[in-house]
């Protein structure tokens, strides 16, 4: 994904280029790219007057921010015993299918990561899988197959 430096400076100029503003001009960089680029951490340290390894420990720091290109959409399959023995491994191969990554991977326009988890706590509904933050219990290839269509038809209708 290209990094376009202009809007990079848009955003900081927005924030205010004070170093109390580096967390929150951060997020709206996080916001925009899903990640954090390297090129746009570097213009934050040159524009703000920020240590490189100031901005990174910030980063590394807390949750919301990530390092690797991720998804607009995050995927979570659970993969704990009690959705294990249900099936969990079939959901991972259908994500697989509908959306031709694996966990861990993110998809190549960047509109999916899929990821998996030893245990969602919600045990009794599994198989589970979880969309940006919203459960789906008792899942199965099928129900797979319509739930990842919803968030790519969002997709289509965000751009007409
Ligand atoms: S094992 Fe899947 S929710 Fe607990």
């Amino acid at each position: 994904m290209e990094v376009d430096i202009k809007k990079i400076d848009a955003i900081l100029e927005e924030h205010g280029l004070e170093k109390r503003w580096l967390i929150p001009s951060l997020l709206a960089i996080q916001n925009t790219y899903n990640y954090l680029p390297p090129e746009a951490m570097q213009r934050v340290s040159e524009r703000m007057q920020v240590p490189m390894i100031q901005v990174y420990q910030v980063a590394s720091f807390y949750k919301a921010f990530s390092m690797e290109p991720r998804g607009k959409h995050i995927v979570t399959v659970c993969m704990g015993t009690a959705c294990h023995v249900r099936g969990a491994e079939r959901l991972v191969d259908q994500v697989g299918r509908v959306i031709g990554i694996k966990p861990g991977e993110t998809s190549t326009d960047y509109q999916f990561t899929l990821e998996t988890v030893n245990c969602l706590g919600t045990c009794a509904l599994g198989p589970v899988m979880v969309v940006d933050g919203k459960y789906y219990g008792n899942m199965n290839a099928s129900k797979v197959d319509r739930v990842l269509n919803r968030y790519m038809k969002r997709e289509g209708e965000a751009h007409g």
